[in-house]
């Protein structure tokens, strides 16, 4: 089992849709989920702590941060899954949890890949 982890500051992701760090960081679906949300920051932000998190779970982790997406099941419940590459359609466990400043993912992986 391989786990990655990562937090970061929701105030850094108040931000417009129209920014490039946005633009560069979230897929269309992610940025459409967060702006329908009345602090879209902390949804990008979880989101993206998610993408970090799976980042340090793969080896070598040459994947741009807009070639994975966030994905929520009809409870809400999230799961983290690659568009693009040899691994393409793979999705991985993820829990994300958001506070008044900072949000947090936790991403696992077996070790052969699979979720
Ligand atoms: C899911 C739940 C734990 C969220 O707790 P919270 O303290 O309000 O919020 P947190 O900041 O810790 O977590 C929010 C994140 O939890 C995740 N989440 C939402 N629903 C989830 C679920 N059913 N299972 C696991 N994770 C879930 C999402 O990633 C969400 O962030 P996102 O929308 O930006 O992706 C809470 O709503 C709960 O206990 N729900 C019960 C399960 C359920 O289906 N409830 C339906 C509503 S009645």
């Amino acid at each position: 089992m391989e786990i990655g982890t990562d937090i970061e500051k929701i105030s850094r992701f108040r931000l417009k849709k129209t920014d490039k760090f946005i633009e560069n960081s979230f897929t269309g679906n992610e940025i459409a989920y967060s702006f329908k949300k009345t602090k879209p920051e902390e949804h990008l932000c979880g989101f993206f702590c998610a993408k970090e998190a799976l980042l340090k779970t793969i080896s070598p982790n040459n994947i741009s941060l807009n070639s994975m997406e966030i994905i929520h099941d009809k409870k809400g419940k999230p799961e983290i899954k690659l568009l693009n590459g040899n691994n393409k359609g793979a999705k991985f466990k993820v829990s994300i949890s958001h506070s008044d400043d900072y949000a947090i993912a936790v991403v696992a992986m077996t070790k052969n890949g699979k979720k």
